[in-house]
């Protein structure tokens, strides 16, 4: 029997997609402050990491990252069960299964994009994953892999899905080139498809159909959100950052802080977080001032300088002062 999960409250309108090495703690901290109202990700984290690793140091995260949807990879129905337990107890607000990673590493596990092939059994991982908790279990997805026909396939996928019980879906709107292509190629070279994607939500109003894939510049993006459930932002949240303050006022109506006020906080908590390297905190913010006139100085110190084994939030606040200077000099 197959349990349908309430929507919870959560607006999914906007999102930051999960990214590995790039949405962990501290860059979710960063963008909840340019984007208030988006819904974040985390990394992916494996069934089996979660089973046999950290767990407090896998899951741990800030509060003020919420709402947080945790991402979790695997193919066995037994051992996402078990993760799950562990992890839906966290504070997350979500639980997202990735079938959409082509790296070789996931395809030599039999996870990610490779499971579209297998829609039975990523159902049953599903339902395994919905027994352990209320929250929702959502699906992140592609168009289709390899020569998998991406209208029928893609139906039959989200049809099973549904029947298992999953209403929300984000979908990178092109296929993953199992055999050839790098990860990154992956998310390049096969062509992006919005049309796929929106037949799809038009097929089934009844689901919940995020887009994700490309998404650039807010015009497009406001565009697309009419056709869809919500936008998931990944590479251009985290190089021009500052375009989710710009969706965050659009769509929900008010904006996230400025960049001077959101370096200051960075500053803050860089200054809480003393036992982490700078850098480490840093780098996830090389974009705040991307087009500005201070940008190259930003990246400079925010990049070259913070790796100088400093720790603080001293450099962070000094550069931010200096490049509104920069930026106010120029205008004048
Ligand atoms: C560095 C990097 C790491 C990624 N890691 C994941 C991941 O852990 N899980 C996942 O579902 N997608 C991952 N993705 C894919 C993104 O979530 C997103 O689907 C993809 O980048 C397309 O969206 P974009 O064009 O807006 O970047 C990753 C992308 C990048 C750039």
């Amino acid at each position: 029997m197959t349990k349908i999960k309430p929507n919870n409250a959560i607006d999914r309108r906007l999102s930051v997609a999960p990214m590995m090495d790039w949405t962990n703690q501290h860059c979710r901290f960063f963008h909840r402050l340019l984007a208030p109202d988006a819904l974040l990700f985390t990394e992916m984290i494996t069934a089996e990491a979660l089973l046999h690793g950290d767990i407090e140091r896998l899951l741990g995260h800030n509060p003020a990252e919420y709402p947080l949807a945790l991402q979790l990879g695997g193919n066995s129905p037994d051992r996402l069960a078990k993760a799950t337990r562990i992890a839906a107890v966290h504070g997350f607000q979500e639980i997202n299964f990735n079938v959409g990673c082509p790296s070789g590493r996931v395809q030599s596990g039999r996870f990610g994009a490779c499971l579209m092939a297998e829609p039975n059994l990523v159902a049953d991982c599903i339902i395994a994953m919905q027994a352990e908790t209320d929250l929702p279990v959502t699906i992140k997805c592609r168009i289709g892999i390899d020569d998998m026909d991406d209208e029928i396939g893609l139906n039959v996928f989200v049809d099973t899905l549904s029947a298992a019980g999953v209403r929300i879906f984000y979908l990178h709107a092109r296929k993953a080139w199992l055999k050839g292509l790098s990860p990154k190629e992956n998310r390049d070279i096969p062509p992006l498809n919005y049309a796929r994607a929106r037949r799809l939500a038009v097929r089934r109003p009844d689901l919940m159909i995020h887009l994700n894939g490309g998404l650039v510049d807010a015009t497009t993006i406001m565009t697309e959100l009419s056709n869809f459930a919500g936008v998931m932002l990944g590479r251009a949240a985290y190089k021009t950052p500052m375009l989710l303050s710009d969706l965050n006022l659009s769509i929900f109506g008010r904006a996230g802080k400025t960049r001077l006020e959101a370096a200051m906080a960075m500053a803050d908590y860089a200054d809480m977080m003393e036992e982490i390297p700078l850098h480490a905190i840093t780098r996830h913010m090389l974009g705040l001032y991307a087009s500005c006139k201070g940008a190259r100085y930003w990246r400079r110190m925010l990049g070259e300088k913070a790796r100088q084994d400093r720790r603080g939030g001293t450099l962070i606040r000094k550069t931010a002062i200096a490049c509104e200077e920069i930026s106010t000099s120029w205008a004048a």
